[in-house]
């Protein structure tokens, strides 16, 4: 039985009172929540999150790290920056590095590595636009994704990678993959993970993330292959992130 992660993706977002009353309510609000829970927050605030979480079940993590050990990367933060800041996950190859910052399948694949080999838990994110899934190529364009990603790591490093399937149409529009839609595209995610390797197969979670609320999170969650969410809009505000959390 893979155990669910719920993970909140601030984006850029926040502020240091707001994410006090946020990281508050979240680890006051959780009581007893059956699955693993995170925050992946801007990288200024990561210190916030060591302070007002440490100690806690609560996880936090970054949206991006850069390829390169250290050296002249103006701006870029390093994979050892974030687990000298009690890093736990860093999200890899969203949609909108993909988009706006050109990040390519071979360079997600290479940051998967470099979190893996630096003690990070990458939550390796695939979707496919709108434009692909109305041509019917979304296995097409979400398996490629993924195969970069598997033919980059090896046997072992399998097991431990987290995946979000994102379709880009539902991030931040309201409109989220129906639980069937969401559940083919994660079994095709796990078959493809499966032919590499099948005992990692059945253990790598596979989160949704799109539009996922308090109102849509329990059907999506009782999915078989949806292992939890990746979750932006509703992760800022304690109560719904709280209720998703619920859900799981
Ligand atoms: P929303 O939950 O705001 O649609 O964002 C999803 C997302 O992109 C999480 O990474």
């Amino acid at each position: 039985m893979r155990r669910k992660l719920i993970a909140g993706n601030w984006k850029m977002n926040g502020s240091t009172a707001a994410n006090a009353a946020l990281l508050d309510g979240i680890r006051d609000g959780l009581g007893d929540a059956r699955g693993a829970v995170a925050v992946c927050v801007p990288a200024p605030y990561f210190a916030q999150c060591q302070s007002a979480l440490g100690g806690t079940s609560v996880k936090w993590g970054g949206q991006d790290l850069s390829l390169h050990e250290s050296g002249a990367y103006t701006g870029e933060v390093a994979a050892s920056m974030l687990t000298d800041f009690g890093c736990s996950y860093v999200i890899v190859g969203h949609s909108e590095r993909r988009t706006y910052h050109g990040e390519s399948d071979e360079i997600v694949a290479r940051k998967t590595s470099r979190a893996l080999r630096s003690g990070l838990v990458p939550i390796v994110c695939v979707g496919e636009s709108l434009e692909e899934r109305e041509a019917g190529k979304t296995d097409v364009v979400v398996g490629r994704q993924i195969d970069a990603v598997l033919n980059a790591l090896d046997g072992s490093e399998l097991e431990k990678i987290v995946v979000a399937y994102e379709p880009v149409w539902a991030i931040g529009t309201g409109k989220t993959a129906t639980p069937q839609m969401a559940q083919d595209v994660h079994k095709m995610v796990r078959a493809r993970i499966a032919q590499k390797n099948a005992e990692a197969a059945a253990k790598v979670q596979i989160l949704y993330g799109g539009s996922m609320k308090p109102d849509n999170a329990k059907e999506l969650l009782a999915m078989a292959d949806i292992d939890g969410g990746l979750i932006g809009g509703a992760s800022l505000k304690a109560s719904d992130f709280l209720s998703i959390i619920a859900a799981a």
